[in-house]
Formats: C-alpha cells, structure tokens, sequence
C-alpha cells in the first residue's frame, strides 16, 4: 500500500492536501508564551512534597576497578536518607548498553568502571547540598587501571583492553558495490585525503536526569526526553514492571540533539532511591557530569579515495572511516559512511568503518549521526574533485544527481529535490557572483581573505514511520483536544500538530489545547528524532481529525436531513452547500450534546514500500579569514532543503538556522579534549572551555530557502523531516569556504585560530 493510498482506520483515503489554509503559513509557537516568560514547567522544574535531592557519585578515573566502598560515615550526615550501591539490597540490576554491531551487558553500579564519570554510588538527602557532601564523604578504594583514549592506539596489540576480547567493537562493517580498482582505472584524476572530526557533546540546556515517585506498585518519572514511551521501556526492563505501571512524563524538554532518546542510568538511580526512602526524589546532573555521561557525537577518522573523469563523473569511492562511540557500544560509526554510499550516483563504491572502545563517556545518537562527518569527508573532496579538473563545484555535483537509493537496492525516492537545493540555492545566494568578488578581493593583498563555499547532503531515515497512534477529541462546545505521545523537543511539534487539526476541522488555533508525552495518558509513538516526528505524527493527527469530521458531517446531516456529502465546514458551523442559510452550529449538534465528545483515532499508516523518502539539503556560505590570526569570520548562510512540505515556516526556518548555527559548532569550535598522557580525563567539561557558538560567532544574515517539491507518494502530509539535513553540509561547506579563502585544506575540525594558524604556515606564508 503506497501512502497515497493512505487511509485511516474507517477506510478513509486521505491525499495531501492541495490548497491549504493554515498549513505552510508562519505561525508562532502555540506555547510560545509558555516558554518565554518562564510559565512552562520542565522536568527539572518539578517540585514535589516531601521530595528528596538525589547525587551520584562518579569515577575519577579514566579507567579503574572499585576494590571496596564505605559509604558509613555518608550515611551519619545530616540530612542523608539512603546511601545506594551495587550491594545494596534491590540495587545490584544489570544494565545493557546495545546497539546494532553489538551488546554489552553490566551493573548499574559496576566494578569494572571503564570511562570518568561511571556510577560507582548514589545518595538521597534532604537538600542537593547534603547529597554532595554525602557523596564525597563514601570512601572508595580504586584500582587504577591503564587507560587508552585514542581510537587508533585503542586498536594496536599493547593497548590497555576495555574488554577480554578486545578494543574492537564487533567486525569491521563492509560495504561494496561495482569493482573500484577498474573505477579508478576509467578516472582523469584520483585525490586521496585523510579527514577528522572532533567529538562533539550535545550540551542541551535543560540537564539530563529526572524526578521519580512511587505509588505503591506504580512508579512515576518526570523527564526532560525525546521520547517518553522509550523512557518508559527503558525503566521496565531494568526494574522487571510491567510497562503498565510506569508512567513516564516529559512536557517540555530543554533541548536533546539526540541525547535524550532512551532511559539513562540517572532514571533508573532515582527511582531505586525513591523506592529506598519511600520519598519522591529529584536527580539532575551537574553540567560537568552531563559532559561525561550522556553522549556525545563519536569523533571519527575518515581515509577517502575518490576517482572522477574530466566531464565530471564519478567513477569510484573508497572510503575507510575509524569511530569511537566511547567505553560502550554507542555506535561509534553509525551511518558514517551513508553519504559516501549514497549522495552522488557512483558505480564503484567501497567503503570499511571500524569502531572500537575506549575509556571514554559512551556516545549517544547527535542529530544526523554520521553524516556531518561524512560530509566533512565527502564535500571536501567533491572541492578538491572540482578543482582539480576545472569545473565549477555546484556543477561537479549537478552532474551526479542520484534519483535512486543506490546502496539500498536501487529503489527510488519519492522525490529527489538535490538539484532544486543546488540550482535554486546558488541562485539564490548569489553564488557565482560571490565565488568571483571574493576571487577579486583577494588580489588586494590584504590580510583579511573573502572565501566562498557550498555543501550538499541527504538524510538516510527521511520520512517518518509507524507506530504512531493519535486521539483527537471535540467536545460539545467545538473546542479540541489533541492526544498525542509525541515530545516536542523544542522544534515546534506541538504547534504544527495543532495547525494540523485546524487545518482539516476548519477551526482557530486556540481552540485546540494539547495534551502530549504523558505515558499514562496520551498514545503511543515513537521518540521525536531521526527528523520523522512531523512526517510521522503529522498523518496520524490528520486521520484523527478527518475522522472526527467525518462523525460531525454524520451528525449534521442528520440535524439537517441532508446526505453528509452535501455538507460543508463554516467555522463553527456546518451547512448545505449553496444554501447559506441552512446551517447547524458545531455546538448545537443534537448528538454531541448527547455525547458530550467525539473521538477521532487516526493511526499512522505505512510507508511506500516501492520507494525511499529522502530530504535533501544544500548550503551556501561566505566567510572572512584573518590570515595573521587563524580566525574565521561566518558572514552569511542559506540553506535550502528539498524536506517536503513546509507546514509551518516559521518554525521550518527556525530548524534551520538551529542546524547551521550546530554546524557552525561543528566546523569552528567544539571539541571534547580528552587527556591522552596523564590521566585520561576530559579536561573541557564546561561551558567555558567547550566552545560552543554564541551570538558573535553566528551570522546575522542566514536565509532558508524551502524547495517545496510536490511529494504525493511519501505520506498524507507530504512533509519528509527537516531537523537532521539542516545540519548535514554546514561544516563542510564552511572548509570549502575557508580553503577557498585561503588555499589551505583544513581536513581536522575544528578550524579554530590555532589549527588554522598552523594550516596557513605549512601551505606557505600568505598563499
Ligand atoms: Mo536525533 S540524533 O534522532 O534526536
């Protein structure tokens, strides 16, 4: 069944809308004001009676065993209630890290303490403070053992073993199609290069961590996550309960990237201590625990070979990615190789990624996992490609526009807006008259160098999917409420949703009040990520609501004894068409009065199974480079995504701005900097010596140019997902930039002043 075919579950089909009244429109959050003045309750907000403080003590080593701990002297403290560790009655449960290459299965409280920062004990106490003193009074006697924190050291013989079989994380991933040895034999030009990107860390705003009550048998947790029902499965499983008796409540959410897609030991900690002292108990990690515990975007070392004939074919890539997702399986390599596989048509493609373990914090998915470094690989070397055979860089890629998955058995996608992104986006920007005025001023001699440079990308799990289940509930007096499980992580979930319901049942927003990611009382979905929360909720809250008026139109023709088919919606009102008086108010109708509310269900349909949904992106970007100083100067960004339909632009330009500003983080200054010869510590946990971009590092001027392309095949919404491909190619298109402003390739992110500084001086002295 193809999604045109879509229907609900009366049999409804539903086709993407035509025209639209509200859909595509900018619209302002729906709790904007919520948000803004503070009114809006997170998680970490939550205040409940007679709750204690949670804290957990962590390892200060990179890598240690816990030989003995005496927690007697935190106990007698003033206002500690339990101290907790693996011995304690109830508290020694296993926890498993797993991923698709690989499982590995612990305590919660292990001995074995294989990164800085694992848990070794926790604490309930009267106030936060008691439970940091408490946690530094536990006495623990550690084994300190060798460290490794490089992942090419992590591979050789002698390297300290995280494990008994190894440092490596499963086999080596292969991937291969056509013969590459006889592409680079048909190539004009093969370039080889080594590229590297720094580990990233998400650093949302609102800090991980959760409060937990128990009622009897029922245990309820309030997180800031992207997905309350993963959450809620996560728990379950840990503790042995049924799914039944957790409740799992996340309103708002400060932010995730990624991070917050499943239960984290914290969740499970709190609710151990609730259960120990019968009292609610509030746990949030510090800002330096979060920067060692819960995740990060795994560094990776990518070797790329490339082969491309003189008309701009490419003829074969050999691609060889090293990734760390940490001390546990946290798919240090996932995705790492997609773009490679998949953005531009090649016949000869090959590509290995190796992950491998060090004592690191375990990674966590970081929006688009793999693909801004495959990006940073992949759209450097198209540069240099272009380059090297004298062809225009936007040209290079139109010439290598893929209408098929080619890695996924040649399937096509639904739609394939690459070269709309390419040509509608250089338009746009100005391209070829930018790439030439910078080209012009350079020859000024000044220090100050104007670059001009440009990246594409795709995203590989576009299009949202089921299960995804939806209520929408009209009562007696017209207004709405629209059930769903869904987060909104900050992205504008809620509010398109709503525009949703508005736009099928003809009524104003603020009609419609929401009720979301609440386990216990709204339905079931899948975490907000992978960029599918719009293409995956939207068709659901759609058929929700065609439902509902499916049953208004039912009770209105009986009002007016005529046939719903004859009927239509006036706001409040349904009436006859061509007959304007007869009409029936929305509140008047003699069976909602009876019923007092009707219910519309509307449950996610499949996907096309004869296509691929993809989003497609494209960036543009100029800078200026101080050659004296290394410094990178952003003065402007477009973005253009073939994502589907807009459904609502202002919160689509929103998501791509976030995702250049993220790039621009990538390329420029964040780096988690790990201590490889003393101690292995991370020696950057905080927000002043992890460098995230602010204000004054981001362009004023930044522009999103939507490619709304008709996609009738991908769902009823026609939306694909946006949240991940605006973050794709920002990084590489700013390399690109800064080498066309200064000749220097700067494979290694991030292009801070030093780095770029020392780029500059080995090209030679002013380029
Ligand atoms: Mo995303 S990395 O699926 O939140």
């Amino acid at each position: 069944m193809s999604a045109a075919e879509y229907r609900d579950e009366s049999g409804q089909s539903l086709r993407p809308w035509k025209d639209t009244t509200i859909i595509g429109k900018p619209m302002p959050r729906v709790d904007g004001y919520e948000r803004v003045s503070g009114a809006a309750v997170f998680p970490s907000d939550t205040s409940l009676p007679g709750m204690l403080y949670g804290a957990i003590l962590r390892c200060p080593h990179a890598h240690a065993h816990v030989k003995s701990i005496d927690t007697r002297k935190a106990e007698k403290m003033p206002g500690v209630r339990v101290v907790i560790t693996g011995k304690t009655p109830g508290c020694g449960v296993d926890w498993t890290y797993t991923t698709p290459t690989a499982m590995v299965k612990i305590k919660l409280f292990d001995p074995h303490l294989r990164h800085e920062g694992e848990e070794v004990a926790a604490v309930a106490a009267e106030t936060p403070y008691q439970a940091c003193d408490a946690i530094k009074a536990i006495k623990v006697e550690y084994e300190v053992l060798p460290f490794v924190v490089d992942p090419k050291k992590a591979l050789e013989g002698q390297a300290p073993a995280l494990y008994e079989g190894g440092n490596r994380v499963g086999k080596t991933q292969t991937y291969e199609r056509g013969d590459v040895t006889r592409g680079f034999a048909e190539a004009d030009v093969v370039l080889e290069e080594t590229y590297h990107t720094a580990c990233e860390l998400h650093t949302p705003i609102e800090l991980h961590g959760c409060v937990a009550k128990w009622d009897g048998p029922r245990l309820t947790v309030w997180e800031p996550t992207q997905g309350v029902f993963a959450v809620q499965a996560g728990i379950a499983q840990v503790l042995g309960l049924p799914l039944a008796n957790v409740r799992v409540i996340g309103h708002y959410v400060g932010g995730g990237f990624g991070s917050r897609l499943t239960a984290g030991k914290y969740d499970i900690v709190a609710a151990l201590l609730a259960r120990k002292t019968g009292r609610p108990v509030k746990l949030f990690l510090t800002r330096e625990e979060t920067y060692l515990c819960v995740g990060n975007r795994p560094p990776d070392e990518m070797r790329l070979k490339a082969g491309v004939k003189k008309d701009g074919t490419l003829t074969a890539l050999e691609y060889s990615a090293l990734g760390t997702g940490g001390a546990y399986p946290g798919s240090g390599t996932s995705n790492v190789d997609w773009l490679v596989r998949d953005l531009y048509t090649c016949p000869n493609v090959r590509t290995d990624t190796t992950d491998v373990y060090i004592n690191a914090g375990p990674a966590r998915p970081f929006r688009a996992p793999g693909h801004p470094q495959c990006a940073w690989a992949l759209e450097q070397m198209m540069d240099a490609l272009a380059e090297a055979i004298g062809m225009e860089p936007v040209e290079l890629r139109l010439k290598n526009i893929p209408s098929h998955s080619q890695a996924r058995g040649n399937i096509p996608y639904t739609t394939t807006g690459l070269k709309q992104c390419l040509e509608e986006g250089a338009r746009a920007f100005g391209w070829k008259e930018a790439r030439q005025k910078a080209a012009e001023s350079r020859r000024n001699g000044s220090h100050i160098r104007r670059g001009v440079g440009m990246a594409a990308g795709l995203w590989v799990v576009g299009g949202g999917r089921p299960p995804v289940t939806v209520v929408v509930k009209l009562f007696a007096d017209g207004s709405v409420n629209l059930n769903m499980g869904a987060s909104d992580i900050g992205t504008g979930t809620k509010t398109v949703m709503a525009m949703v319901v508005a736009e099928e049942l003809g009524i104003p927003l603020e009609k419609i009040q929401i009720e979301n990611a609440d386990t216990g009382t709204t339905q079931f979905t899948t975490p907000s990520g992978g960029s599918k929360t719009v293409p995956s909720e939207a068709p659901a809250v759609r058929a929700a609501a065609f439902s509902v008026k499916q049953q208004l139109l039912a009770m209105a023709g009986r009002d007016l004894k005529s046939s719903p088919a004859e009927l239509e919606f006036r706001g409040g009102s349904i009436g006859v068409k061509g007959n304007p008086g007869k009409e029936v108010k929305i509140s008047s109708l003699t069976e909602l009065k009876e019923r007092g509310v009707i219910l519309g269900v509307g449950i996610r349909g499949p996907n096309p199974a004869d296509k691929w949904v993809t989003p497609f992106s494209a960036q543009f970007c100029e800078v200026e480079v101080n050659l004296n100083t290394g410094e990178v100067k952003v003065l402007r960004f477009l973005g253009t995504n073939d994502s589907g339909r807009v459904m609502n632009r202002m919160t689509f330009e929103c998501q791509v701005y976030g995702g250049i500003t993220m790039g621009i983080g990538l390329a420029l200054t964040e780096a988690r900097v790990l201590d490889g010869n003393q101690t292995g510590k991370m020696v950057n946990r905080n927000w002043h010596d992890y460098k995230l971009p602010t204000a004054l590092d981001v362009p004023a001027d930044m522009v999103s140019l939507p490619i709304e392309m008709d996609d009738p095949w991908c769902n009823s919404a026609g939306a694909k997902g946006l949240g991940e491909p605006a973050t794709i190619p920002t990084a590489a298109a700013l390399a690109n930039a800064v080498y066309n402003a200064t000749g220097a390739r700067m494979t290694s992110t991030p292009m801070s002043p030093l780095q770029l500084g020392e780029a500059l001086a080995s090209r030679g002295k002013g380029g």
